[in-house]
């Protein structure tokens, strides 16, 4: 052999033989790198005479490309080679559970589990979710909402006043959703069935009332809508919400300045031992407040009253969510303490559905 076929046999055989990318670079500087062996037989070139080169050029040339050649292709070998063994080395099953994972530690707040079952069982009839700012004016939390200025309803809310912008006017944190009810009006075209969960504000503090509490408002506007379909979609929710097979309901007399007539809703219940029960019982629970929406609100949302009428409900989530997952007390539900959270919070993939179940 040789010498040239020699040393390509020699590579051809340490390029087969490298086991990995390491021992495969230290062929290729053994014999590409500047001290090394086709590198040496490529600076003989230069001493040559020009028969010579001519001879001896092609030679090591073509050793030199079949070389490098040869390091290419066992190079995408061994890197194909790694990527497989990794692959089976790291193959997962997606589907164990993950018993500590920090998916499974964490936990939905009550408020945002109740949320999502009142907008469950109101989508399914029919209903869309509205939202409006929680920095209302004076106009949608009030006057619009038929609560003249001076008017002795509007001490009905603790309201926190920003101070006097530079028209003088002064920007209320809302008091209660029932101002999305005109931006809703305003904005889209009867009909309009709509809910209005969100945060509102009051200045108040004990163990069922802080400063910042959530409620969810309730809309349906068109031309024939009525107390019946009000009092079925109520009932409904109740029925859904408190999940029992049945619930008694009473509607007492009441006031709401944007409401005529009035009513607020009791449901009946036991309490015995200190438990609330829905659906039996002799005592009775107020669970919200509701009406006919007054044709001034009507009126006053650029709507004509002798064409459309509606009725509309308000109600605490913070409220019904104490009744129904049995919480004694208002504050810890913000004050952030994960403790709290761990008990009576809920598993995060468990969302609430009515063919599943709203709270299993
Ligand atoms: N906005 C009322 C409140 O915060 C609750 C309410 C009562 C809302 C009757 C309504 C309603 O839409 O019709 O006290």
């Amino acid at each position: 052999m040789s010498d040239f076929a020699t040393l390509e046999h020699d590579l051809t055989a340490a390029i087969a033989a490298a086991g990995d990318e390491a021992a495969l670079e230290a062929v290729r500087i053994a014999a590409l790198g500047k001290a090394g062996s086709i590198s040496g037989l490529l600076k003989t070139l230069g001493g040559m005479s020009p028969d010579e080169r001519k001879a001896q050029g092609p030679l090591i040339n073509g050793l030199r490309d079949r070389v490098t050649a040869a390091l290419a292709e066992r190079r995408t070998a061994l890197r194909d080679a790694a990527l497989d063994a990794r692959l089976e080395a790291e193959r997962s099953d997606v589907t164990l559970p993950l018993p500590d994972s920090l998916a499974a530690r964490g936990r939905i707040h009550p408020i945002s589990q109740v949320i999502d079952e009142l907008t469950t069982i109101f989508a399914d009839m029919g209903f869309a979710v509205a939202e409006g700012p929680d920095i209302e004016t004076d106009f949608y939390n009030f006057t619009a909402l038929n609560f003249p200025l001076g008017h002795p309803a509007r001490e009905m809310h603790d309201t926190f006043f920003f101070k006097p912008d530079a028209n003088g006017e002064r920007k209320v944190l809302r008091t209660h959703t029932s101002p999305v009810q005109i931006r809703t009006m305003m904005s889209q075209k009867p009909p309009i069935r709509v809910i209005i969960p969100g945060r509102t504000y009051r200045c108040d503090s004990d163990q069922t009332h802080t400063p910042m509490f959530h409620q969810v408002e309730g809309l349906v506007i068109d031309k024939g809508s009525h107390m019946g379909h009000l009092k079925w979609i109520l009932a409904e929710f109740c029925k859904a919400f408190f999940e029992v097979d049945d619930v008694k309901m009473r509607f007492r007399p009441s006031f709401f300045p944007f409401t005529e007539p009035s009513m607020e809703v009791d449901i009946q219940c036991t309490r015995k031992g200190g438990e609330i029960r829905f659906g039996e019982g002799d005592d009775w629970l107020e669970i919200l407040g509701c009406g006919m929406v007054h044709r001034n609100v009507i009126t006053n949302s650029g709507l004509d009253p002798d064409e459309y009428q509606g009725f509309a409900w308000g109600m605490g989530i913070d409220r019904i969510a104490m009744l129904k997952y049995g919480m004694p007390d208002l504050r810890p539900f913000f004050e952030a303490d994960v403790r709290w959270l761990g008990h009576y919070g809920f598993r995060p993939l468990d969302l609430p559905t009515l063919a599943g179940g709203l709270s299993v």
